[in-house]
């Protein structure tokens, strides 16, 4: 009886483990600029509101990934990052030239996205222009809806 209590507590455990390394923690300087702490190439929340607080979890947006679309055509895509709504790639930043950030949701359907190409490789901390309320021209936060409305232009043109 002893021995069967303590193998279910180990499994259990190891339970518990496993779904904690699919999120990591839920909070997690969300909105904070990643690369004043880390060293991985780029790091992102995304957000439900354009004006979401710094570490606010009930704010961010989840069940959603982000990608770069280089104007070489490549994408990269980020994995998720400790925190809810928290997204990071490392790779090659050498290989990164102008790109179009894109949210996709859970379907892959591509949700927002930044003007063509207006990003480059001197925009890989998003966090810091893409704060509660916006520096140097960013609308404010990265969030998981069409903010600019140019999907629904895109799709047209094609
Ligand atoms: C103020 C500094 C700071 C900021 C900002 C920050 N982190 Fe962290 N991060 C840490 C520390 C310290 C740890 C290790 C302790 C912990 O887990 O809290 C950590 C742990 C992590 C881990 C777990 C693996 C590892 O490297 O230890 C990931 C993944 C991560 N952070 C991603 C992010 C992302 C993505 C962002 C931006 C949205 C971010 N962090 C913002 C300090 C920071
Ligand atoms: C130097 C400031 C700056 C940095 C850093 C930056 N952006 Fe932006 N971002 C902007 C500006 C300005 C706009 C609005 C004009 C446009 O679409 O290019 C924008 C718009 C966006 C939009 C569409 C509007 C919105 O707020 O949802 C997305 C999505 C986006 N950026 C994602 C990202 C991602 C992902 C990163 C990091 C890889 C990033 N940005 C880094 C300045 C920045």
């Amino acid at each position: 009886m002893k021995t069967q209590h303590l193998l279910l507590f180990i499994s259990l455990f190891f339970l518990a483990a496993c779904g904690e390394d699919d999120e990591f923690q839920a909070q997690h300087n969300q909105g904070k600029n990643c690369l004043e702490c880390h060293g991985f190439t780029s790091g992102a929340t995304l957000y439900k509101k354009i004006d979401g607080a710094d570490y606010a979890v009930d704010d961010v947006a989840r069940g959603y990934s982000l990608q770069l679309r280089l104007e070489s055509g490549t994408i990269l895509t980020y994995t998720k990052g400790n925190g809810y709504g928290n997204k990071l790639y490392n790779g090659d930043q050498g290989a990164i030239n102008n790109f179009t950030p894109q949210v996709v949701d859970a379907n892959g359907k591509i949700v927002n996205q930044s003007s063509q190409n207006s990003h480059h490789v001197g925009r890989l901390a998003c966090n810091r222009c893409h704060t509660q309320n916006g520096l140097n021209g960013a609308p404010g936060r990265i969030v998981n809806y069409d903010y600019f409305g140019n999907l629904a232009v895109q799709t047209k043109q094609q």
